[in-house]
């Protein structure tokens, strides 16, 4: 399965640390945030990667990680989105990358204690459709939440007031090539943006969509708050471990 880490947007809400570098550049605890959803898909056994960024910092991505020798690869592919026209907008800047393969999608932001392996393995083995990967959170209204009937997902909310269950979907996303053409028909949300959640829905509509838990902690590092957690956790605990 190929993999594509999504490093656009223009991190708003971390100005003014955002004013001069791309977010996902920042640090978290001793490294760039980008290397963690790097390892992180690798430890899923994923080594062919598409990075997505944008901004006016682009470049640096090349001069930090270059073809991937720090991290054992033979090669990186690189792409750029114009604005910050939302998850999916990056996304669909993935399909001539993709082939035609299923994709595991990170978001840039994301950093993870342990590994993923098992869902990917999973998916793998799916015949098609999509895969989420769900955390219980204390916050769930930062995220999209499920809604649960039984064990079933009936629906994903984006940012909801009032969450009907107290789990993250994580940016963490699985995908048949159908993906594509769900992303190309998808109109901006109210916060002008095409949203991963409205691709999740159309899956789940369809009936194609399982979802999986994620073992050991998971964080964003999108806001003030959420960069400052995750470097403490990183530095307490170590991120991506294997096992
Ligand atoms: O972190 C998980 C959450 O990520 C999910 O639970 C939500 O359903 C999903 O919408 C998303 O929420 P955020 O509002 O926190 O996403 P944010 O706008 O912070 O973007 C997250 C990453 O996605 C960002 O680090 C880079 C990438 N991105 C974002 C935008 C808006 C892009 O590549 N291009 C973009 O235009």
């Amino acid at each position: 399965m190929k993999g594509v880490i999504l490093a656009g947007g223009l991190g708003s809400r971390l100005l003014p640390l955002t004013k001069i570098t791309n977010k996902h550049l920042l640090p978290v605890y001793n490294k760039p945030m980008i290397f963690y959803p790097i390892r992180a898909l690798i430890n899923a056994g994923i080594r062919d990667i598409l990075l997505v960024t944008g901004g006016n910092n682009a470049g640096d991505f090349l001069r930090l990680l270059g073809n991937g020798r720090d991290f054992d690869l033979k090669h990186m592919d690189y792409t750029y989105q114009d604005g910050e026209g939302g998850i999916a907008d990056a996304l669909k800047l993935a399909e001539y990358f993709a082939a035609g393969e299923k994709i595991c999608v990170i978001l840039g932001d994301n950093i993870i204690e342990k590994n993923f392996l098992n869902a990917v393995e999973d998916f793998k083995k799916q015949e098609k459709g999509a895969k989420i990967i769900l955390k219980e959170v204390p916050d769930p209204e930062r995220f999209g939440v499920p809604v649960f009937e039984g064990d079933k997902v009936l629906r994903i909310e984006e940012k909801p007031e009032n969450p009907k269950s107290g789990y993250a979907v994580t940016g963490i996303y699985m995908f048949d090539n159908s993906v594509f053409d769900i992303a190309k028909k998808l109109k901006p949300s109210a916060r002008g943006e095409l949203e991963i959640t409205d691709v999740n829905n159309v899956f789940i509509d369809r009936g194609d969509m399982t979802w999986d838990i994620l073992e050991g902690w998971w964080t964003d590092a999108g806001t003030f708050e959420s960069l400052h957690r995750a470097g403490k956790l990183v530095a307490k605990t170590g991120a991506n471990k294997l096992g």
